[in-house]
């Protein structure tokens, strides 16, 4: 097999091809690919080829066609939230469970941000812009390999247990308008988990999973800088088109997000990504009136 030398890697043959048809094209396999260990790999060869300047921005000149839903392995069984069993959260049974719940997190996660980059590819932006998102796209994967790695190590794998589909209808509610992706994916998604990391890694710590809280940790300092992207270019686009950031992000979120945004909030790490109060505060159901 003809192979290309990729630092101690190589590339096989069907990824220098996907490769070849330029950034958006790469964005739409990685989305389609139903096999998660195909999107890591994909997301990991588009990255090194981005950044060592072998993937080209392509034929932009018109909106690149994404696919409705994403791929996915046959396992685990997609349940609609509200019919999801409630998951245990105590022993090893719980962290499973929680970790399990994260791998599906992350899974999305890389589908979702390729699903922007390829979606919005016709939409002029500075080059950082594309340097930005291709490096999410690839944290994305690694996270999902992390927690993968964990659940193999607690003797199981992800598709054990059933995961929620309801991850994906913001994507979908989003899917005109870049504005509104950069709202409610980054911004209002993705800071929940900042919210949430530093107790999940307490309690991982507390239960002696010191491998599991690690991973927690990675994660956790890389959503930090997600959200710091998503704000940047949430910001851009607002000075773009000449509207207020705060104003412009309620009325997107309320638009495109179902239910109230939750409290309690990780004021400061919020904060240290750019994500002042002024932006999420008024959307809590205590909030400002509408
Ligand atoms: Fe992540
Ligand atoms: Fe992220």
């Amino acid at each position: 097999m003809n192979q290309i030398a990729d630092g101690e890697a190589t590339v096989p043959d069907d990824t220098v091809a996907i490769l070849a048809g330029g950034l958006p094209a790469v964005a739409r396999e990685i989305v389609l690919a139903s096999d998660p260990a195909q999107k890591v790999r994909l997301a990991n060869a588009a990255r090194s080829a981005w950044d060592e300047g072998r993937l080209s921005l392509g034929n932009v000149s018109s909106p690149h066609a994404m696919p409705a839903r994403p791929g996915r392995p046959e396992r685990p069984e997609l349940l609609p939230p509200r019919a999801m069993p409630r998951r245990t959260t105590s022993g090893e049974k719980g962290r499973f469970a929680l970790l399990h719940a994260l791998a599906h997190i992350e899974l999305n996660a890389v589908d979702m941000t390729w699903d922007l980059i390829g979606r919005f590819a016709h939409i002029p932006m500075p080059s950082q812009y594309f340097d930005d998102w291709v490096r999410v796209g690839q944290e994305e994967a690694a996270h999902f390999e992390l927690v993968s790695r964990r659940l193999a190590d607690l003797g199981g794998t992800y598709g054990d247990l059933p995961a929620h589909d309801g991850l994906w209808q913001s994507a979908q509610a989003t899917r005109h308008d870049l504005l509104a992706r950069l709202a409610v994916v980054p911004l209002v998604l993705e800071a929940r988990g900042l919210d949430v990391g530093p107790s999940m890694i307490a309690s991982l710590s507390q239960s002696g999973d010191k491998a599991s809280a690690a991973v927690l940790e990675v994660i956790y300092r890389d959503e930090k800088h997600h959200v710091a992207i998503g704000m940047r270019w949430f910001r851009f686009m607002c000075q773009r088109h000449g509207v207020p950031p705060e104003a412009t992000f309620h009325e997107l979120v309320r638009a495109n997000f179902r239910g109230p945004v939750k409290p309690p909030f990780n004021d400061r790490a919020r904060a240290e990504a750019g994500l002042t109060p002024g932006f999420y505060k008024p959307l809590t159901a205590f909030g400002a009136p509408r």
